[in-house]
């Protein structure tokens, strides 16, 4: 009788254990994306998993389900539109990664992670605020029973966070798809080499077609590499209008003057000064020439501020680039069937001629 009681407790415990396997390898929960990402011998390429079914709505209104993806490699992340923290960066990256990859054979997916709020049609409106003429790029509407499976199978953390400054906590991880439904790489949007890598990645896995290289003219640059997008929104980015020789106030509490020197570093180190009350991070642009990022501080600086106090003219908003211009009367426009549109630029006006029905919804 003294015996058995050890006995029973040591097979207690064995049994204890394997339940505990048992329901770690069911849920999967024990691996996340991001333990995967930050792996030290981390292999690339290797079949991780299958994506999970689905069939969910698009921005274009089409119900679309896991084998609409046969034949393709893709590139996936999860968002949510309302979020002013990392989504707008992750979407600033996905938009410079399909502009670096013009090749026809890659998709890319977004999976939205707010199904109470982002109905098809609110990403729609997103997909044309961040690249209106990408037909490359599909996001998705979810269901809460859907987006479960979906970050589940993916093992991409996605919580509700009541009261912080977005409701919804998410990964920032990239994953990989191959042809055949399954995870290859999952890759840090916020690590700049492991998003290196994911471009890399997909070149190897696609035919690739010649990168189109980045303008050199500061107009054209602001727009191709999304400023706009961030800094035309006020909450989200300061406005860049009068920055040129005023004060900022910074994280620190400190002051600095912003003159060429503070915004080169503004594009190229952003996190070395950050403007107080901003808590989305600016990607850092420290691939660009030294010749771009001046036309790009001279456009800066030609910048007028839009502010309605200066002046009484009406403001409206460039359907291409969403930038406030003022209507007077040497506001660039076209008159068409579907209405007057206004331009910050030539460089916009011309993009709106060669194909207006991708501005005009
Ligand atoms: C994903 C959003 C985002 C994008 C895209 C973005 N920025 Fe920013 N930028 C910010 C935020 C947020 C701040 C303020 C916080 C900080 O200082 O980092 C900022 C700050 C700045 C500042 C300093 C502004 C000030 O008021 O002192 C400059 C200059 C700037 N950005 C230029 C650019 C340029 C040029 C581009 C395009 C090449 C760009 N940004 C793209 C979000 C963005």
């Amino acid at each position: 009788m003294k015996k058995a009681v050890p006995v029973l407790l040591v097979v207690f415990f064995l049994l204890s254990v394997a339940a505990v396997l048992f329901v770690k390898m069911k849920t999967n929960t024990s691996v996340s994306a991001e333990s995967i990402v930050h792996a030290k011998d981390k292999e690339t390429l290797k079949e991780y998993f299958p994506v999970p079914e689905f069939a969910l709505v698009n921005q274009r209104g089409q119900t679309q389900t896991l084998s609409s993806f046969r034949n393709t490699v893709w590139v996936a992340n999860f968002i949510f539109t309302q979020c002013k923290t990392i989504c707008p960066l992750m979407t600033a990256k996905m938009v410079q990664l399909q502009k670096k990859l013009p090749t026809s054979d890659i998709q890319f997916v977004s999976f939205s992670v707010d199904p109470e709020h982002d109905t098809p049609e609110v990403l729609n409106t997103y997909a044309n605020k961040w690249a209106p003429e990408e037909k490359r790029w599909t996001l998705f509407s979810t269901d809460e029973k859907q987006l479960n499976q979906l970050t589940q199978g993916l093992r991409i953390t996605a919580q509700k966070t009541p009261g912080q400054i977005d409701p919804i906590m998410h990964s920032s991880v990239f994953l990989l798809i191959d042809k055949n439904g399954f995870v290859r790489g999952m890759f840090d949007s916020d690590d700049r080499k492991d998003f290196k890598r994911l471009e890399e990645a997909v070149k190897s896995m696609t035919a690739g077609s010649p990168e189109v290289p980045l303008p050199e003219n500061g107009i054209e640059l602001y727009h191709a590499l999304s400023c706009a997008n961030c800094h035309e929104d006020a909450s989200l980015a300061p406005a860049l209008g009068a920055l040129v020789g005023s004060k900022r106030e910074l994280e620190t509490g400190l002051l600095a003057t912003a003159d060429d020197a503070y915004v080169r570093e503004s594009i190229l180190v952003p996190q070395a000064k950050r403007v107080r009350g901003y808590p989305l991070q600016m990607p850092a642009y420290d691939t660009l020439t030294s010749k771009q990022v001046d036309a790009l501080i001279s456009y800066i600086s030609s910048l007028k501020s839009n502010n309605a106090a200066v002046g009484s003219a009406e403001i409206a908003s460039d359907v291409v680039c969403h930038m406030k211009v003022r209507i007077d009367s040497s506001a660039l426009k076209i008159s068409t069937d579907a209405g007057v549109f206004y331009f910050c630029s030539q460089y916009c006006l011309e993009r709106f001629t060669k194909t207006p029905h991708a501005f005009i919804h």
